[in-house]
């Protein structure tokens, strides 16, 4: 028998069917709720527990902390698998094989040349713009330069756009660092695999052959995989809604970096080592940091602490804490600021506010360390989880025009003045 919920609006009852996904969540399935109540509608501020979608692509259990794509453990695939190959995963559904790869690789490199004319919008940023923003315009602006829509009923229509976005992207990227640092801009590497040629393309300095390190590789790819997807984050939703209107791949990809840019979001990462860097400026008191974060007075939060979905630990934190540890000494680097980082995840752990709160350690707490370690400038923190959310953003935008999804548009319950009179501007 099918499981029903029933809703009693004012002693008139009316029943909705309940669906369970694959993992056993329950769902109230209300999508005829306006219609058979008479215009009834649900508020939920947030989304806190609105599901927008079915999907087949991530699955998140925040209160074990347990993370999947398409299946596969997080811990699984960060520690056996690359970045290409996750991405293959998420967009397609399966693991590739040697041959799938190598073509999906391949395809790439083939579409990795951007429009030199993209250079001159480039430079009319000024060096002061954030590589956040920067990356957006630049990913909405190549819509300009391939404008063929995609046909999303040609899987191979879907598959080159996919292709040409995932060649094209870290070009963007190490342009929108290069630019920043006064450097001269650099094209890829075709010998090269996806990750290593990211980082020739990013720092290579050129008077020199860029050496590669493969604790340098080994670390960006092991990052880049645990940001790959998230289920339906704010920036995942926005890349999904936006698409939904049936625009482009790329504007949809342009507006999922530009809400990925928050503070509360993809943000955090440069936020968090801002905030260490801080504390450890202000002689590393972290009682005082911690008194401010829980005085509701202060605006001041611990950033990287705390999830929407996770309440018990983000196992994407456990990865990059011990990531950290092992990347720091590889390198030889020792910063005291992973030590302020440990010292305050410690104190948040014992503290009754972060603990009644389950507040833990998220993604970004320890993340932004490494990338300082590896020579990442602040300021591409974020961008940096943007390349590595890419391959998650591609796989939501398909799955959701490939299930013909309807355009996304919420309702409201209007608060506003009711109806008023004109009033002529004298009388106002
Ligand atoms: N420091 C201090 N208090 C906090 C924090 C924090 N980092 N996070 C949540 N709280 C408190 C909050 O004040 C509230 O307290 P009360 O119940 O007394 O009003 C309670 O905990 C619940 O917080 P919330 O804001 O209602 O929870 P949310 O699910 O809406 O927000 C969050 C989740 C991630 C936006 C939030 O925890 C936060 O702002 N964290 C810091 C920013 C951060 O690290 N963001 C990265 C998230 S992971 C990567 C990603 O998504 O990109």
């Amino acid at each position: 028998m099918s499981e029903k919920a029933t809703l009693e609006i004012n002693g008139k009852k009316y029943e909705f069917p309940l669906v369970r996904g694959t993992e056993n969540e329950v769902a109230i399935d209300i999508k005829t709720l306006r219609s058979s109540t008479g215009g009834v509608i649900t508020i939920d501020p947030g989304y806190k527990n609105t599901g927008s979608c079915e999907s087949a692509i991530t699955f998140l259990d925040g209160e074990k902390g347990i993370l999947r794509y398409r299946g596969y453990s997080i811990e699984d695939l960060a520690d056996k698998a690359d970045f290409l190959e996750v991405a293959y995963l998420l967009i397609f559904g399966d693991l590739p094989t040697q041959e799938q790869l190598d073509k999906f690789h391949s395809d790439i490199k083939e579409n990795s040349v951007v429009d030199d004319d993209v250079k001159k919008i480039l430079d009319a940023f000024p060096k002061s713009a954030h590589p956040m923003g920067v990356l957006s315009s630049l990913t909405a602006a190549l819509t300009a330069f391939n404008p063929s829509s995609v046909d999303v009923s040609s899987e191979q229509d879907m598959y080159n756009s996919i292709v040409r976005i995932m060649g094209k992207f870290p070009v963007l990227v190490s342009w929108a660092m290069r630019k920043k640092h006064g450097l001269p801009l650099e094209y890829g590497d075709d010998n090269l695999g996806y990750v290593e040629n990211v980082l020739r393309m990013m720092f290579k300095n050129p008077n020199r052959e860029y050496e590669q390190n493969p604790i340098l590789i080994n670390a960006l790819d092991k990052l880049l995989i645990l940001h790959a997807d998230h289920e339906q984050n704010c920036s995942t939703s926005t890349v999904r809604i936006t698409g939904s209107s049936h625009a482009g791949l790329f504007v949809s990809l342009a507006s999922g970096i530009s809400a990925l840019w928050g503070p509360l979001h993809g943000g955090a990462n440069q936020a968090v080592l801002e905030m260490l860097e801080a504390i450890k400026e202000d002689g590393g008191d972290t009682k005082k940091y911690m008194a401010k974060a829980k005085d509701k007075n202060d605006p001041f939060r611990l950033m990287g602490f705390g999830h929407r979905v996770y309440k018990n630990f983000d196992p994407r934190a456990r990865i990059i804490k011990k990531a950290a540890d092992e990347v720091l000494g590889d390198l030889g680097v020792e910063d005291p600021i992973l030590d302020i980082a440990k010292g305050l995840e410690k104190e948040a752990l014992e503290d009754p506010y972060f603990v009644d709160r389950k507040l833990y350690p998220n993604v970004d707490f320890y993340s932004g360390i490494i990338y300082r370690a590896m020579g990442i400038p602040v300021e591409m923190f974020t961008v940096m989880f943007a390349l590595g959310r890419l391959p998650g953003w591609i796989a939501q935008w398909r799955e959701m025009r490939l299930r013909k999804e309807p355009i996304g548009r919420p309702r409201q319950l209007y608060i506003g003045e009711t109806y008023r009179p004109f009033k002529a501007i004298a009388q106002r």
